[in-house]
Formats: structure tokens, C-alpha cells, sequence
């Protein structure tokens, strides 16, 4: 598919990319900064300039398309990732203006021009835990898409209106909408600087749920979604099957989460934030879990 990306540039994006075009995608990358990736053109702009948006949309994929002479052209997909991607990185009332008026900019504009398949970056913190003032517990575990999402912070409370939107304009439009709540996304490096850090200090890990997302599974994820079709507005958790943590889920649960019911059966070392969904209706199947990620001298 001819796929058009915001925010390839940042740490998820800079795993996902790859992992469509070795998928077989062609991608543009839409980002205020370029990634410079093999077989990526980065197109430079904004997501809350609507008319930037709107011009990018209807482009060319890379200066070999001229040779076609079919013309700039919309895209096949839109795959949304570009955000303030959390709290306290800048004011929140530009957090707001960028997450939340970026997201409608490219939302309409996808589906004013016909495109059937958009995927929009949620968040694991629209469950309310991740930026919560004080420590506070979930209703209920494991997260499951049909929580009653209560984010209090802005960052997370933005992707909560995305979900609202993004739900509004597939119905309108009858176009494939899906909302990936991402879980805490890991690079291929960070196994080795930060997972010995949270197995000495599992608490690091609370606001997380203790859930992880391997960038490269990630690009799975969006792959899947790109090639599925049908389900008009979807939420789907994206994160992988297992905690990442050494601790199994009684002890998580006793230590971190007493009085929160279990309202799922949960293996021992099942994810606290669910990815069936994920593997149930898309065919999700994690190829990096940490156990075989984390070098073998940094494990407990
Ligand atoms: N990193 C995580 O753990 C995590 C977890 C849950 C959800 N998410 C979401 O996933 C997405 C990607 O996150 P990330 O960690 O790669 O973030 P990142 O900040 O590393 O990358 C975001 C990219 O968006 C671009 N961008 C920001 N504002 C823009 C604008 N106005 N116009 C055009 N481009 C703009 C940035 O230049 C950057 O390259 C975000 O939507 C984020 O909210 C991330």
C-alpha cells in the first residue's frame, strides 16, 4: 500500500517505517524532522497547519513516482503517529493544540479525500494510571479495550478526544479507523540500559502496569492493521503478551494492586494490559519478547 505517515522521525516511528517497507509498503513520512531512512522520502511540515496537511496528503511517495506520470495522488493509508507524546515535555495547552487539532487536521483530511484505512496512535496512559497525580489504581485489571477510559492528565486526556474523533469521522465516513493504545515502547537498546533498572526497582514499572511494546512488534501491529479490513472503529491495546518484568502476576498483583479486581482469567506471566484483542482479531503474534531481548548477563 501507498501509506502516508506522520511522525516516522520519532522512537517508535524510526522501528515502524522499516518494518512496513521490508513489508512490502511504499511510505511517506510526514514529520517536522527528517528520518533519513532507506526507501522513506521525508516530506517536512506540520500536522496543525490544515492546509499543509491536506496539500502533503495529495503527493507524491518519492521523486521516482514522477515517472509514472499518474500524478500526485491521495494515499491508500494513513498511519497518524506525530504527537507531543507525553505530559510536562512542553505547556499543556500546546500539548492540546498539537495533539488534538494536529489529530483532527489529519483525520478529516484523510477521510474528506477517500481514504479507507487510518491508524491513529492512542496511549496505555488513557487508562488514567500512567499520569495520574498520587497513585491511583485501575477499576479493574487487565486493561482491556472496553475499560471506561479516565485519563486526568492533558497528554493523555488528548488521546482519549483523538479516540472520540477518530470514532465520529469512521462513522461519518465509513472508513477503517483504527486507535492503537500503545503500551510503553522499548527499542531494540533499551533492553540492555533500562529493563536491568526495573527488574531492581519493579515499582518504576506501576504506572505502566508493567506493560511493554517492542518497537518492531509495534510495526507488526500496524502492518496487521493495514491488512485488515472492515472493522471500521477499532481500539486495539498494543503492547506484548507478557509483563515486562521477572515478577509473576500473583506477586505484581499482591505488591502493587491489592483490592483491584481480576475481572479476566490471567496466566501467570500474561501482559496486565490485555493484547487479545490484538492477537485474537488481527493475528498479532510477539516476535521480541524481553526474555530474549535483555543480554543474558543482565537478567535476574
Ligand atoms: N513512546 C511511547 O512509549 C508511547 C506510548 C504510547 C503512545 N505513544 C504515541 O505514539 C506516537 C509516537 O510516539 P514516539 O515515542 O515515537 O514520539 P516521538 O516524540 O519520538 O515522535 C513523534 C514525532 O512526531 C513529530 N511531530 C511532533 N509534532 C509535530 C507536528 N506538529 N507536525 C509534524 N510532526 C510532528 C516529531 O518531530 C517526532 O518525530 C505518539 O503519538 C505518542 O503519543 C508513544
Amino acid at each position: 500500500m501507498r501509506v502516508f505517515f506522520t511522525g516516522g522521525s520519532g522512537k517508535a516511528g524510526r522501528h515502524v517505517l522499516p518494518y512496513l517497507v521490508a513489508a512490502g509498503h511504499r511510505v511517506l513520512n510526514f514529520d517536522r524532522v527528517p528520518l533519513n531512512a532507506a526507501g522513506v522520502h521525508d516530506l517536512l511540515g506540520d500536522i496543525t497547519d490544515a492546509g499543509q496537511v491536506y496539500s502533503a496528503m495529495n503527493s507524491h511517495a518519492g521523486y521516482d513516482e514522477l515517472e509514472t506520470g499518474q500524478g500526485a495522488r491521495p494515499f491508500d493509508a494513513v498511519v497518524h503517529f506525530a504527537a507531543v507524546p507525553r505530559m510536562m515535555m512542553c505547556p499543556d495547552t500546546e500539548t492540546w493544540r498539537v495533539n488534538v487539532v494536529g489529530t483532527y487536521n489529519v483525520l478529516e483530511a484523510a477521510v474528506k479525500m477517500g481514504i479507507r484505512k487510518i491508524i491513529i496512535a492512542s496511549s496505555e496512559t488513557t487508562y488514567g494510571i500512567c499520569f495520574s497525580d498520587g497513585v491511583t489504581d485501575p477499576h479493574s485489571l487487565p486493561l482491556t479495550e472496553d475499560y471506561d477510559i479516565d485519563p486526568m492528565d492533558t497528554y493523555g486526556t488528548t488521546k482519549k478526544v483523538n479516540e472520540v474523533t477518530a470514532r465520529s469521522l469512521a462513522r461519518r465516513s465509513g472508513a477503517d479507523i483504527y486507535a492503537l493504545r500503545i503500551g510503553n515502547v522499548v527499542e531494540p537498546h533499551e533492553y540492555a540500559t533500562l529493563f536491568p533498572k526495573y527488574f531492581a526497582d519493579p515499582g518504576l514499572r506501576r504506572r505502566n502496569a508493567f506493560n511493554y511494546i517492542d518497537a518492531r512488534d509495534l510495526g507488526q501491529i500496524v502492518d496487521l492493521c493495514l491488512k485488515k479490513d472492515g472493522l471500521g472503529y477499532q481500539v486495539f491495546n498494543a503492547c506484548n503478551s507478557t509483563n515486562g518484568m521477572n515478577l509473576p502476576n500473583a506477586e505484581l498483583l499482591a505488591r502493587f494492586f491489592p483490592g483491584v479486581p481480576v475481572t479476566e482469567e490471567l496466566g501467570p506471566w500474561e501482559s496486565l494490559m490485555s493484547n487479545r484483542k490484538a492477537r485474537e482479531v488481527l493475528g498479532f503474534v510477539d516476535r521480541h519478547d524481553w526474555r530474549d531481548e535483555v543480554p543474558p548477563d543482565l537478567r535476574p
